[in-house]
This record gives C-alpha cells, sequence and structure tokens, in this order.
C-alpha cells in the first residue's frame, strides 16, 4: 500500500509542493508525490507576496500549476495562505508615504486580494488556509499589521470574504504550536468566536513543525478540544526535526566553523542509531494518535516530500542537514514509510 492508500479510512495524507515540482523540473519528487499523496498543498506559490507582489500585479502562473497539477492527478487541493503577517508584501499595509494605511484601505486591499486568489479558483479548491498564525504573546492576539490596523475583527471579516468568493470551499484557521495550552485556548477563542457569530469555519489546521520532544498528550488534548466542537481538525504542515532546536537567539548565516557545526549542525554524516530509532518511534506514535482520533481528523500533510528541500535545513538557523520528512536525500523512501503502511494492517 502506499501512504494515502495505508490511511484511506481515516483521512487524506498529502505533501506541501514547491514550485521546482510545479515548474516540472523536480520529476523524482513529482512520482513519489503521485505515488503516496492524494491531497497537496502550496508551500509558497499562493502566498500574498508571491502571488500579488505590486497592487494589482497578480502574478498567477506557479498557483495555476499547482491547481492544475491537483486536478489531473485528482487529488484534494489545499489554499494556503489569503491572510498572514509574514510574506505579504508591505505595499498592503503602507501608503506612498510609508505612513499606516487607513482601517478602510486595508480592509479594501485585502478584500481585493481575498476575491481575486479565491474567486479565480472558485469551485476547484478543497478549502483554503484562510488565516495564518494570528496567536502570539501573552494574551495569545498577534499584533501584526492586520491586527494593529484593523482590529481582531479582522479574522472574521477574511473568513466572510472568503466564502463570498467561492462558498463551496472549506474556510480553516492554521497556526503553530498549537499543543501548547495558551495557544490551544486561544485558538478556541478565535473559532468559537467565528461559530457563535454564525460565520463559516470548517476546520483547524496545526501545522506540525515537530521536535523529537513533542508532547503527545498535549496533541491530544487539542485535536479533542477542537474536534469537539464540530470542527476538522488538520495536520497541516508536518515535519519531525532530528536536530536540537537552540535554545539561544542563533543569527549566524551558514557558518563553517568546527565549533559551531558540532554544536548545531551535528549530524551531516547521517543519523545516529538511537536518534533514527526514536525519530521514527516518534512517527509512529503521532499517526497512532491520528488514527485514533480519525472521526475528528481529516487530513494530514507534510511539509514537503523529501529532507534536501525541507525548510527545516534553514530555521531556526540557516544551512543545516535536518531529516524531517519520510523521503531522503537520494528520494529513497525511510523504513518508517513501511512502518506507517503496516500500522493500517493492525486495526
Ligand atoms: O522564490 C524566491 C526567489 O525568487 C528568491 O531569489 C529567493 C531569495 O531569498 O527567495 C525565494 O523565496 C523563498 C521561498 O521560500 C521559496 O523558496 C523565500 O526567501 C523564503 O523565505 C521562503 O521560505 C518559506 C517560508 O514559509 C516563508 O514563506 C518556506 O519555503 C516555507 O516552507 C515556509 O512555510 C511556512 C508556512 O507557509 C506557514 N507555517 C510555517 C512554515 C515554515 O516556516
Amino acid at each position: 500500500k502506499t501512504l494515502s492508500e495505508a490511511f484511506s479510512d481515516d483521512y487524506t495524507v498529502g505533501a506541501a509542493l514547491n514550485v521546482q515540482l510545479l515548474q516540472g523540473i523536480n520529476k523524482k519528487t513529482d512520482s513519489i508525490v503521485r505515488k503516496h499523496y492524494n491531497s497537496i498543498v502550496a508551500e509558497n506559490c499562493m502566498k500574498s507576496m508571491f502571488i500579488q507582489p505590486v497592487e494589482g500585479e497578480f502574478a498567477w502562473v506557479d498557483a495555476d500549476r499547482f491547481v492544475d497539477y491537483g486536478e489531473k492527478n485528482n487529488m484534494e487541493i489545499v489554499g494556503h495562505t489569503l491572510v498572514w503577517h509574514a510574506m505579504a508584501p508591505d505595499w498592503f499595509f503602507v501608503d506612498s508615504v510609508g505612513n499606516d494605511v487607513s482601517r478602510d484601505v486595508l480592509i479594501q486591499r485585502m478584500k481585493t486580494h481575498i476575491e481575486a486568489v479565491v474567486g479565480r479558483y472558485k469551485g476547484r479548491i478543497h478549502g483554503w488556509d484562510v488565516v495564518n498564525e494570528a496567536i502570539d504573546g501573552p494574551d495569545g492576539v498577534r499584533q501584526s499589521k492586520w491586527q494593529t490596523i484593523i482590529g481582531d475583527d479582522y479574522i472574521e471579516m477574511a473568513f466572510k470574504m472568503a466564502h463570498e468568493a467561492d462558498p463551496d470551499a472549506e474556510l480553516y484557521y492554521n497556526d503553530y504550536s498549537m499543543y501548547e495550552p495558551k495557544r490551544r485556548e486561544a485558538g478556541l477563542r478565535i473559532v468559537k468566536n467565528l461559530l457563535a457569530k454564525g460565520i463559516r469555519i470548517d476546520g483547524v489546521g496545526f501545522q506540525a513543525h515537530y521536535g523529537l520532544d513533542v508532547p503527545l498528550v498535549e496533541v491530544e488534548k487539542s485535536i479533542v478540544a477542537f474536534g469537539e466542537l464540530g470542527l476538522k481538525v488538520m495536520i497541516t504542515e508536518l515535519d519531525l526535526s532530528a536536530l536540537p532546536f537552540p535554545s539561544e537567539e542563533v543569527t549566524a548565516e551558514v557558518s563553517t566553523d568546527v565549533a559551531y557545526q558540532e554544536k548545531f549542525n551535528p549530524y551531516k554524516e547521517g543519523l545516529p542509531t538511537d536518534i533514527k530509532n526514536r525519530w521514527s518511534q516518534t512517527y509512529i506514535d503521532l499517526f497512532k494518535l491520528f488514527t485514533k482520533h480519525s472521526k475528528y481528523i481529516s487530513r494530514v500533510t507534510f511539509w514537503g516530500v523529501n529532507d534536501t528541500e525541507s525548510w527545516k535545513n534553514d530555521w531556526p538557523i540557516k544551512g543545516r542537514t535536518d531529516y524531517p520528512l519520510l523521503f531522503d536525500r537520494a528520494y529513497k523512501e525511510k523504513s518508517v514509510v513501511q512502518s506507517l503502511v503496516q500500522l493500517s494492517y493492525k486495526n
């Protein structure tokens, strides 16, 4: 069985696609995706920075390719993302002399963007990550330009606008570290507010950029908490870093310094067996948990396909050799793939 076949009774399984694949210059990754996954999301090409880099000038080529690819391969197509503080070009927020625009102007720009992007793919996108990463800080409210200029209700507005632009598309709220109790509470506040006002929201995405210490008990609590509200829970950006998470702020660019490499990039030649086993076991435990709650979970999406192309090599510090995904640098499937497939025979 392939991965998507293995979990077909439970949830779709997918991956984020980069533009190299969509441009047809990444054949090996392409065949992995078509073999194993029945769901796709755009890693970058639908972000506002790429799709509307200049006000009124839309760059559709890669996003069109993305949607065509999904349709051609009969996949569930997810759009990512409409309203995010990052990868949003400055022009959204400033006037011609560099001051913040007024609330009305920003609302209008948000509307124009959502109408154009959602409208273009109307009827072709299964669901949209409407608002991404609105949670931050002690009170759970990220003071992004969206929030400071418009107010907390930018979230409701974005969902309403997306719904108007494509009434059949599912709409999601997506954020990271949703297992942390404070962030879980903040997320619940956001979605409960939408539900109470009768604004369409279908699901919540847990980004799932995990490390080996991911607290499964807390992940489970969050799955249940959102699932019990009647929302679909999606594991949207799954990857599992094998590297230590630096506790200090490291801003260095790629460094060839030996001490630096030993400390921050310790597994350049491959993972030691004990770490590799722990890494595989953590993936297995995660999928057991997802399947246990398959009545809540509708989709599991990996953030990328193979280790070479993963963003984790460059975050939180640049130029490392990480091993977060199910396919290695030679495009070979890791043994954990078959372990995951085996899980489906044990129910
Ligand atoms: O395409 C440009 C290229 O034209 C330019 O020359 C080059 C110079 O830096 O940059 C290229 O863009 C990069 C882009 O990835 C495509 O490779 C951006 O700099 C880089 O910042 C961008 O990183 C992406 C990041 O989001 C920011 O958008 C990562 O690939 C992507 O994996 C990551 O994904 C995010 C999710 O959207 C939201 N959740 C967190 C997740 C990880 O950060």
